[in-house]
């Protein structure tokens, strides 16, 4: 879908829909109003015959308005005036998406991000409208033979400003939005790929087309065969018992000159079987998601690299299988890592923490000024926060809080959880330098304070993703999240770096 900005009066919009919110009760926003005006009260006349009563969401489309020129008028009920949260806007949005695509009206005026938002401006009006609006018609149609698509979908979709001088900062919000919607669009699609098709190899391949498309980014892959030279054992244990090979893809992007880079690390379990400590059978079809680290890492270099932004990214996606067969690491193996540390396995279906130590230490060579992972790391992350937050884990406040701010921009959200000392000693193993689990306890920090481990020589953070990557039941996809919070963070990044 294309979208763009302009500032305009209501009545003189000469296209298929205009939109207008009417708040509960009765109660024209300012544009109905001035619609109403120039109509000579035919909206007020219908409000008060009970048509529309304005409550969140309901929707009324009028034809031939008087001495308006738009062919139709989409008003948009938006709740109590008062009680209009960022929440509420973003399914007002969504909603209206919907009515406009069964409609058929190929392009539209809105003005609902003339709306009052608490506490919000146009940029994020304009921007969450425009992720809302991407979202809310994605689907993954690759591999149906038959696409059932609208006939006549919404193509085009303009969003009023109040003022022009207000024009800049809604054309920047739209840049914005259109980069992250579509970095979250290549997340879910990459994240929705069945894993017969989606392996490690695939996420390569991947990479590479993304590095093709963008003179910016470059691609490079780590092979197995370069892991058993570099000593990467937990990774290689981790993959040894699938057919499919385990590949790490580095993707550069490079628009900042000699300063040092940001790496994000993804866990790429292209399928989490458990390997020999095997899940249950229920909903392990979910597990290909569990690649949905790395398909947000390919979501936000892709964005980075649309808005042409001035720093180093590296993307690391951490790519492997955990299969069950006859060459599996087993539960009791030790395993020496890239660091030197060893670590004792006892359930091999805590996989994704050995596949991210030893690319947290390949990453060293590149003297980030950050690392952040991504990974559908623990169960226990989910039972914590639900599907609403992703984890955060740090030891590094500063970057902590930077992510905390990118989170409430962006509306990507995050919660931060402990990393003390007290809960290293969960780790502590007989036989080696490690165990890579603690007990039922505190599972999202004990996996965190595994991964601090490896990370002692930068500046790192920790999403876990579980609850956030894909949604289960009815609607089962992946969200495209965390790219709204990471390619915020990189955009504030820019900021600062402008700055001095
Ligand atoms: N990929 C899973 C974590 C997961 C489970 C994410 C369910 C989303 C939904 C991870 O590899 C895993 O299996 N973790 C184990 C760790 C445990 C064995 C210490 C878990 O969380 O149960
Ligand atoms: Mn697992
Ligand atoms: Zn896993």
């Amino acid at each position: 879908m294309e979208f763009s900005v302009k500032s305009g009066s209501p009545e003189k919009q000469r296209t298929a829909c205009i939109v207008v919110g009417v708040y509960e009760p009765r109660r024209l926003s300012g544009v109905a109003e001035q619609l109403d005006k120039v109509s000579e009260g035919f909206i007020s006349n219908l409000l008060r015959r009970g048509d529309l009563e304005g409550k969140s969401g309901q929707m009324l489309l009028l034809h031939n308005v008087p001495n308006v020129l738009s062919e139709r008028v989409l008003l948009v009920g938006c709740g109590k005036e008062r009680e209009l949260d960022e929440r509420q806007y973003k399914q007002i949005i969504e909603k209206t998406i919907q009515t406009l695509n069964d409609t058929g009206s190929m392009e539209a005026v809105c003005f609902l991000s003339e709306l009052n938002v608490k506490g919000r401006d146009t940029y994020w009006k304009v921007r969450q409208a425009i992720e809302a609006a991407q979202s809310s018609i994605y689907a993954f149609n690759h591999l149906k033979t038959r696409k059932d698509e609208p006939r006549r979908p919404l193509r085009k979709l303009v969003f009023n400003v109040p003022s022009r001088r207000e024009l800049p900062l809604g054309e920047k919000a739209v840049a914005h939005g259109m980069a992250v919607a579509k970095g979250m669009n290549l997340c879910r699609d990459v994240a929705n790929m069945p894993p017969n098709i989606c392996t490690p190899t695939y996420l390569a391949e991947q990479c590479s087309e993304l590095a093709e498309r963008y003179d910016s980014l470059s691609f490079s892959a780590v092979t197995e065969q370069e892991m058993e030279e570099l000593g990467m054992n937990a990774y290689l244990a981790v993959g040894r018992g699938s057919a499919n090979e385990s590949v790490l893809s580095l993707l550069h992007y490079n628009g900042g000159g000699d300063q040092a880079p940001i790496v994000l690390v993804g866990k790429g379990l292209t399928f989490d079987s458990g390997g020999l400590s095997i899940k249950p059978a229920a909903n392990m079809d979910e597990m290909k998601y569990d690649m949905g680290g790395a398909a947000s890492v390919l979501g936000v270099m892709q964005a980075i690299a649309e808005l042409q932004l001035p720093i180093n990214v590296i993307g690391a996606l951490a790519g492997c299988e955990n299969m069950p067969d006859g060459r599996s690491y087993r539960p009791g193996d030790i395993l020496t890592t890239m660091s030197g540390q060893t670590v004792e396995v006892l359930n091999t279906d805590a996989e994704g923490r050995l596949v991210l130590c030893d690319t947290l230490t390949y990453v060293e060579r590149f003297e980030p000024e950050a690392v952040i992972d991504i990974a559908t790391l623990t169960g226990a992350c989910v039972v914590a926060l639900g599907n609403h937050a992703s984890g955060l884990m740090s030891t590094h406040n500063p970057l902590a809080s930077e992510l905390l701010t990118a989170a409430e921009q962006s509306g990507d959200r995050i919660w931060r959880l402990p990393l003390w000392e007290e809960y290293q000693t969960a780790l502590e193993s007989p036989f080696a330098d490690m165990n890579h689990l603690g007990g039922r306890e505190a599972g999202a920090i004990t996996a965190g304070c595994f991964l601090s481990r490896f990370t002692k020589k930068y500046n790192w953070a920790h999403l876990d993703i579980a609850g956030t990557a894909w949604q289960s039941g009815a609607k089962k996809g992946a969200t495209g999240r965390p790219v709204p919070l990471l390619t915020q963070f990189m955009i504030n990044r820019t900021a600062a770096t402008e700055q001095v």
